[in-house]
């Protein structure tokens, strides 16, 4: 049994945010560099640890050092809000989720551990807690002083629904610029959490409005790389997206986690009966995002947009990292197989082909 995860899932969010991430092994040297330019940045290698995994700074830092250079800070928000309570991990057992054919329910069996690290699939519930603004922008500010060369900092950020689409699009524009504020190397929007009931999870599916919110922010925010996470979209509905959004942003960034409706033996929902519904990634969730990275990648360079790929979903090996950058990514990431093998960077960067 290879797992050796940084983050606990037999204890809450709020334990691994204090006490994370669990790692107390050496850190690789030597890595391959494979220099690539972001946004005119020298970054040392096209990989990274994707929105989710890293809970603060200290996780930031971490994996920084195990040879992840694109580095995502956790979702943060424009005010304090809280995480949905434990469980927030559990594993689930799966075939690969086929995109033309998804499942009716994913099964999370009690006491079930995938056997080795590249097959782990989990699903993940945290409705996108935050720090109050001044932590987290304290907390980037002085892990920006740490970073060292060659890494790039991305703050992910989120617009809090209160009433009005207005008023989310005014909220994303003021999580946007409290990011921009404390220098980040880019600002990335979350237009797709599929843990939040109301429109906040699912703006990606409207690319009327998720245009409207983007060019808002980059008017707002004109200097600083603007990144858009979504969800898996394919077809028409992906080159709506694209032809909508492409004229705001230097960057999208996807999969986010998969939707489904994860139950026990019993067919009960396996996170309690108030979240039926939950994000599912790791392993299963490759073939979806290899499919929609080879098509946002076709539909980019049929419009001839300039746009930056960021690619994430079912990286758990070296095999997996090549099979995105065939697809057309221009950086991989992981977040599950990042979790449950830290020394994936080594793994990716480490040998030569
Ligand atoms: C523990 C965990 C927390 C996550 N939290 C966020 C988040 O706050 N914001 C976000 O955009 N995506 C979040 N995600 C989704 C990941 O960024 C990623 O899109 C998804 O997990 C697919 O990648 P993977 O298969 O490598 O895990 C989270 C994923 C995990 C596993």
């Amino acid at each position: 049994m290879d797992i050796k995860p940084t983050y606990d899932i037999t204890k809450d969010y709020y334990y691994n945010f204090e006490h994370g991430p669990f790692y107390s092994g050496d850190y690789p040297t030597n890595l391959k560099v494979e220099s690539v330019h972001l946004f005119g940045k020298k970054v040392d290698f096209p990989l990274g640890v994707p929105a989710g995994l890293l809970l603060n700074g200290r996780w930031v830092e971490t994996y920084g050092k195990l040879g992840f250079p694109v580095l995502v800070y956790k979702t943060v928000r424009s005010c304090k809000y809280p995480c949905h309570p434990y469980p927030n991990c559990l594993y689930v057992k799966t075939a690969m989720i086929d995109p033309d054919d998804p499942p009716e329910y994913i099964l999370a069996p009690k006491g079930y551990v995938p056997e080795s690290y590249r097959l782990v699939t989990i699903t993940n519930s945290f409705g996108m807690p935050s720090m109050d603004p001044e932590w987290w922008q304290e907390d980037i500010a002085s892990l920006k002083r740490r970073l060292p060369e060659g890494c790039f900092l991305i703050g992910s950020g989120v617009g809090t629904h209160t009433g009005s689409t207005e008023e989310i699009a005014e909220d994303f524009v003021r999580v946007a610029e409290m990011l921009a504020e404390v220098g980040v190397d880019a600002v990335e929007l979350n237009f797709s959490c599929p843990n939040v009931k109301d429109h906040e999870g699912s703006i990606y599916m409207d690319p009327e409005l998720s245009a409207y919110i983007l060019a808002k922010v980059k008017k707002a925010v004109p200097y600083v790389p603007l990144l858009v996470k979504i969800g898996l979209l394919i077809g028409d509905k992906l080159r709506e997206f694209v032809r909508a959004c492409a004229p705001y942003v230097e960057g999208v960034a996807g999969i986010n986690s998969f939707q489904a409706r994860v139950v026990d033996e019993m067919g009960k929902p396996a996170l309690g009966e108030d979240r039926e519904k939950s994000g599912v990634c790791g392993w299963a969730l490759r073939r979806c995002a290899l499919r929609f990275t080879a098509e946002l990648r076709k539909i980019r360079d049929e419009i001839k947009a300039d746009f930056l790929i960021f690619s994430c979903g079912g990286v758990t090996d070296r095999e997996s990292y090549k099979e995105f950058i065939n697809a057309g990514a221009h950086v991989v990431m992981s977040c599950t197989g990042a979790m449950f093998n830290p020394l994936l960077a080594r793994e990716i960067r480490g040998g030569e082909d």
